[in-house]
């Protein structure tokens, strides 16, 4: 069966919402299989955005992935990765659709980065690499 990488990111965590996200994931039906409070290291979070490397929101994203805990959960059912994608909603919390994790806790913070509460894996390659930095 297929798994995603869900991050409640530090703004998400430390706003009280981390009940609240998980439960609209339990909710559409998929299932939680693993979950813990993580406090990443650079290295960690080098690792999983090396996608970003040298984007001007590289440096800005990963200081604010240090600046707090994250919740690192493993959810699993089929079509689990693009549902997710589709409960978090667009990337930028001012546009995505409300009913959806960003659109209805999210805005603009007025800082360098998204502060989008939530990352999910994008694709079932990204979701096994991911796991094994979050879940090693
Ligand atoms: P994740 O699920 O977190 O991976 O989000 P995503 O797949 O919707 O976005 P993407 O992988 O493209 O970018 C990773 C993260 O970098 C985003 O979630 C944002 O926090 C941040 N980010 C992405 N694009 C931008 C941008 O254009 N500007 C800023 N400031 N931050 C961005
Ligand atoms: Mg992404």
């Amino acid at each position: 069966t297929e798994r995603t990488l869900v991050l409640v990111k530090p703004d998400g965590v430390s706003r009280g919402l981390t009940g609240a996200i998980l439960a609209r994931i339990e909710a559409k039906g998929y299932v939680l299989a693993d979950l813990k409070l993580v406090h990443a290291n650079r290295e960690m979070l080098e690792q999983h955005y090396e996608e970003h490397v040298g984007k001007p929101f590289y440096e800005p994203l990963v200081e604010f992935m240090l600046s707090g805990p994250i919740v690192a959960a493993t959810f699993e059912g089929q079509g689990v990765i693009a549902g997710f994608r589709s409960l978090a909603g667009a990337t930028d919390p001012t546009t995505a659709a409300p009913g959806t994790i960003r659109g209805d806790f999210g805005r603009d913070w007025g800082l360098k980065v998204q502060q989008n509460l939530v990352h999910g894996s994008d694709s079932p390659e990204s979701a096994e690499r991911e796991l094994g930095i979050w879940f090693a």
